[in-house]
């Protein structure tokens, strides 16, 4: 399959960057690809990441598919559909938006119909309601992000001279589970310091003051109880500290770290994997830049 058939690329993407909590996504060099044809029935062969997600219409793909057919009014016809996955699965790497904007891409494919970015994410919505992932896999770049009955979103250049370390530690953590622990209410003192620190991250990135990042990623609302459900992570903070990182931050809702370097990304790689090994977590990392295009058609990969 796929010879004749279009596929699809989307990025994987970290959010939040500790301070933007459901605020800042950004996209990364790390794939997923979706190959889609017309069938009898759904089906789905997966390669990869992900290989035991659901082969039949209850996969996400499937589902956001058929309510937008819903939600337009035409026939739900079913496709067969080839991922070949390279995003760990429940790592906060966006991976289940990249199933989200690939539905949507080859709706829009399919129906011969283009839909605005607000149609797109009113449908994504009600499976995900994460602009701060979906919006990067859809278009790449760095997004800031505001809901309310619409999504306000503003795409900002990231410097090219920044790549984001990512060290995965081999144990899934669904974004249920990492919502669960967190506060329903924040004190003003906590607001004010986040609202401090996701300014000064926009404004240190436009600037290109490096400097600032590693004050600028902190954050109190998030990472502090997200922290308890990932063995090490201070440990793990510190470690990407003192090899080099710029800035080092939870990825999503975890258990992914992210770290921003400028240099030593191999040596700040492995002290993040190895500091999760002292706490009895074995990981892996990658050396990642940003993607500026976001989903888009392509050929299949080699
Ligand atoms: N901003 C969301 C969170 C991203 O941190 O829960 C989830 O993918």
């Amino acid at each position: 399959m796929g010879q004749d058939y279009a596929t699809l690329r989307v990025p994987a993407s970290t959010s939040n960057l500790g301070s933007g909590f459901d605020t800042f996504g950004l996209a990364l060099s790390l794939y997923n690809y979706f190959t889609a044809e017309p069938s009898d029935r759904w089906s789905f062969e997966i390669e990869g990441e992900g290989e035991n997600l659901p082969k039949d219409q209850e996969n996400l793909f499937a589902k956001v598919y058929i309510r937008a057919c819903q939600v337009f009014g035409v026939k739900a016809s079913p496709l067969k559909v080839k991922m070949i996955n390279h995003i760990p699965t429940a790592r906060g790497l966006g991976s289940s938006a990249t199933a989200i904007v690939s539905a949507l891409k080859f709706w829009e494919l399919f129906q011969e119909k283009e839909l605005s970015v607000e149609e797109k994410l009113r449908i994504a919505f009600e499976f995900e309601p994460h602009p701060d992932n979906l919006l990067p896999a859809l278009l790449g770049g760095f997004l800031v992000c505001a809901v309310d009955e619409e999504v306000h979103y503003q795409k900002l250049d990231f410097p090219e001279d920044i790549r984001i370390v990512v060290c995965i530690p081999d144990f899934e953590l669904s974004t249920k589970k990492a919502r669960e622990v967190l506060r329903k209410e924040v004190s003003l003192k906590d607001a004010i310091y986040n609202l401090q620190r996701a300014s000064l991250l926009v404004s240190s990135l436009c600037k290109r003051n490096y400097h600032l990042l590693k004050e600028a990623v902190k954050d109190k609302l998030h990472q502090p109880y997200r922290k308890e459900l990932i063995p090490g992570f201070n440990d793990v903070l510190e470690s990407a500290y003192s090899s080099g990182a710029l800035a080092v931050f939870l990825s999503g809702a975890g258990p992914t770290v992210a770290s921003f370097c400028l240099d030593g990304e191999d040596r700040v790689g492995s002290a993040m994997v190895s500091t999760f090994e002292k706490h009895g977590i074995s990981a892996s990392y990658m050396s990642l830049s940003v993607d500026k295009e976001g989903a888009t058609f392509t050929k299949p990969p080699a």
